[in-house]
């Protein structure tokens, strides 16, 4: 059931909308202000029941070297030790020499998934005997992409009783390919109705296992030294962290997190969709079972050897790439042209986070970085103005306990000293 004013909300303008949500959520005017100064006619167009725009602060990571030329990436996230973290991670491996990034054939995978089934066997052979002609029937349901070369190009069937699932295995060259896929896996589904079979469903997987992307580095200890730690201590205990995520899975989900911090920052950037990358980046995690950390550290002699492998399915054409002014802006910012570049890159990114966090997790720990960035973000949040920012961030980074009272006390301070001066001047 709908509020009765929320009743064919859809078929409203989005200004119309606007004025009811104000009416009826009692905003304030500043917040009807704040719908209205964020709306722009092209979110209008891309999702229902629009209202506004909402904004997240964007940033360049800076110094990521990667096959031997240095980007700078766009990075959209709200967290803030997030670019600092992954510009520090970048510049440390990039004095050992920078990321290496493989550059493998990609491929998406469009399960169609059938069922009520007699002899899987049977049907299994009936499929492979069949591959030219699936084929064909895929890649004539999406005839511009067989012209450019790319398309359906191979099957593979998993049986999982009760299911059968023929998955599609598509080449979308530069795309993100998803709706593609889709297509081609739906037009499969429907000729196979037509030939007797039961088709349950017929839709892409986000598990991207042929689209694999894998990153490695090689640091010089040297540059992980702490005030307190030397290069080589350093460099044991991540690949201690390390071998932590491989088998405590509480610490594999944090550890995981940490490098989708970067990732999903460039990826939103990017304009792919980031939750098609962490859905796939999570089933792979767990691909024997068992919930692992993606990125692992050793050390191999005298170097620290960083590897990191995930699905990293984005494209640099399609879908919202592009659609929006400001993706597109990035994409002149990173100068990057192909979706293998794109997809070397943010996987470089993703082990640079976590290079950035597992050195201070095995030295001084995260708090300390942490918080200098976190103390600006509850500055804010209990009003301070922009100016009011850096006096108040000053003086809670001297207190041994900080939360949203002590940092609302001390900007009430603040505001009274300020006009307490001002009086007496
Ligand atoms: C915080 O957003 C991410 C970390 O927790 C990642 C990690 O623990 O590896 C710092």
């Amino acid at each position: 059931m709908t509020k009765n004013w929320q009743h064919g909300f859809y078929k409203r303008s989005a200004q119309e909308r606007r004025n009811l949500v104000k009416q009826m959520c009692a905003l304030s005017d500043e917040q009807f202000a704040t719908l209205e100064n964020q709306a722009t006619s092209l979110g209008d167009q891309l999702v229902e029941n629009y209202v506004t725009d909402y904004h997240l602060p964007e940033g360049l990571l800076v110094g990521l070297v990667v096959n031997g030329r240095e980007y700078t990436m766009p990075m959209v996230t709200e967290e803030p030790s997030v670019i600092a973290a992954a510009s520090n991670g970048s510049q440390r491996v990039a004095q050992s020499g920078g990321f290496h990034a493989s550059a493998e054939p990609r491929s998406l995978v469009g399960q169609v998934v059938l069922t009520n089934i007699d002899d899987y066997d049977a049907l299994a052979t009936w499929l492979s005997e069949h591959e030219e002609t699936i084929l064909t029937v895929a890649n004539d349901a999406h005839p511009s992409m067989k012209r450019r070369g790319a398309g359906a190009k191979g099957l593979r069937v998993r049986i999982e009783p009760p299911f059968l699932s023929l998955d599609l295995l598509v080449d979308v060259s530069e795309a993100m390919g998803a709706n593609s896929v889709n297509t081609m896996a739906e037009a499969v589904g429907a000729w196979l109705r037509k030939q007797g079979y039961t088709v349950l469903t017929a839709i892409l997987s986000n598990l991207a296992t042929e689209s694999l992307q894998t990153v490695t580095c090689q640091v010089d200890p040297a540059h992980l030294a702490t005030s307190d730690m030397t290069g080589p201590q350093v460099a044991r205990r991540i690949a201690l962290m390390s071998d932590l995520a491989q088998v405590d899975v509480y610490r594999a989900a944090t550890h995981n997190k940490g490098i989708m911090n970067g990732i999903d920052a460039l990826v939103l950037a990017s304009g792919n969709d980031w939750r098609a990358i962490e859905a796939g980046a999570h089933a792979y995690a767990a691909r024997d079972g068992h919930y692992r950390g993606l990125a692992t550290w050793q050390v191999d002699g005298d170097r620290l050897v960083g590897r990191l492998t995930l699905p990293m399915p984005v494209g640099v054409v399609g879908g919202s790439i592009k659609t929006t002014p400001q993706s597109n802006t990035n994409y002149q910012i990173s100068q990057i042209k192909s979706a293998q570049e794109l997809a070397g890159v943010i996987a470089a990114a993703g082990l640079a986070q976590n290079l950035a966090a597992l050195r201070a997790l095995a030295t001084s720990g995260i708090q300390a970085g942490h918080m200098k960035l976190q103390y600006r973000s509850l500055a804010l949040s209990v009003g301070a103005t922009i100016a009011e920012v850096p006096r108040l961030t000053k003086r809670l980074a001297q207190l041994s306990h900080v939360d949203r009272q002590v940092a609302s006390d001390i900007l009430a301070q603040i505001r009274k000293e300020t006009n307490d001066g001002r009086r007496e001047n």
